[in-house]
């Protein structure tokens, strides 16, 4: 090859070159898969840079160092563009060449539901907000005063012992909350009257976990305090909820009971909802199930919060959920509400 047609050569491949880099730069690809279009067209067995290393023979030997680091920077141009369309979200495929309907509906996602406890205390929250309670709440670490002592509760007083209680420290004694007659205790101090309030939260007990005990539950605490409040203002509160949460045909009756913080004190129970008053072994066959404790607040706690007693009165309830919960699904192990399994959850999607 004479002088002048290794010069041609060079200069022709310099040339290709340039426009192979335009090519590059300008890439703009229609189809589904532009960095693969990409690789075939530069970088591939057959692609246009292969191609003009192959033309490196005609170049002359002094000339292949130049030439060498041409082509290098034009692979390493392609290499990054071909990394940067790599990187680029893709476009669907649509191998059945039909066009993408966007009015079809889309895929359903998993809707969660209301926990039981959460359906069942926002049902109770509810009734009682139609007679005109509003909640109130107070935090689940108290202290000695508040859960126990204001309560009618002094120190070693053997009532104590009712509650199993974990405590946080010991003097000044901190403790979680084994009940939520705290918060009756929290909105009396306020010394705004009348009160009328219904407070749900959660209490602890130290308890051995079983299917009927759990060292956590739900509570709801009613206080209702003004002048004149009786223990049939009492009877026909609590005869209205239960009726609105289990239905008309339910019966209801008091049983004579012992709380320091109430006196009278009295338990209620409601018609057993498993047999329908039969007798089973939820009621231990005597057809009545134990709801909730409630009475007619003690003087000194009236007094314990600042409140003159000589004027007014109120009565007081307490309530588990978990318990009104299990009555009404007929769920027969109190584990299955911590225990978070799905299977149980689901049931209750709707529910109330
Ligand atoms: N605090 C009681 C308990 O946890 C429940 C209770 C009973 C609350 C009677 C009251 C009441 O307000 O009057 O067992």
């Amino acid at each position: 090859m004479g002088d002048w047609l290794i010069f041609a050569a060079m200069n022709q491949m310099i040339q290709k070159a340039a426009s192979i880099k335009e090519a590059i730069d300008q890439f703009q690809s229609e189809g589904p898969d532009p960095a693969e279009e990409f690789r075939i067209r530069f970088l591939g067995t057959k692609g246009t840079i292969k191609a003009l290393m192959a033309e490196m023979k005609q170049v002359a030997p002094e000339d292949r160092r130049q030439m060498g680091q041409l082509l290098n920077e034009l692979k390493l141009q392609a290499e990054q563009k071909y990394a940067q369309l790599n990187s680029a979200p893709k476009a669907e495929v649509h191998t059945s060449g039909e066009a993408l309907d966007i009015t079809l509906p889309g895929e359903a996602l998993p809707l969660g539901s209301r926990h039981p406890i959460s359906l069942v205390r926002n049902r109770i929250v509810s009734i009682f907000q139609r007679l005109g309670f509003a909640v109130a709440e107070g935090p689940e670490i108290e202290d000695d005063w508040h859960n126990f002592t204001a309560l009618n509760l002094p120190e070693h007083h053997p009532a104590r012992d009712m509650q199993d209680t974990f405590y946080v420290s010991e003097d000044p004694a901190w403790m979680l909350r084994t009940h939520t007659s705290s918060v009756q205790v929290r909105e009396m101090e306020k010394g705004k009257l009348p009160i009328r309030i219904v407070c749900p939260g959660r209490v602890y007990r130290n308890e051995t976990i079983s299917a009927r005990a759990h060292c956590f539950f739900h509570q709801v605490e009613g206080l209702y305090i003004a002048e004149e409040v009786s223990f049939a203002d009492l009877k026909q509160t609590l005869y209205f909820f239960v009726q609105e949460m289990f239905g008309a045909e339910i019966k209801v009756r008091f049983r004579p009971s012992y709380f320091p913080f109430t006196e009278p004190s009295a338990e209620m129970d409601i018609t057993c909802l498993i047999c329908g008053g039969k007798g089973c072994n939820v009621c231990k066959h005597t057809g009545w199930v134990e709801i909730l404790g409630c009475g007619m607040v003690h003087p000194r706690v009236l007094e314990n919060c600042g409140i003159d007693s000589s004027r007014y009165s109120g009565f007081a309830f307490g309530m588990g959920i978990e318990r009104i919960t299990m009555l009404k699904y007929q769920i027969r192990d109190l584990r299955l509400f911590s225990e978070n399994d799905v299977r149980f959850l689901k049931q209750f999607a709707g529910a109330l």
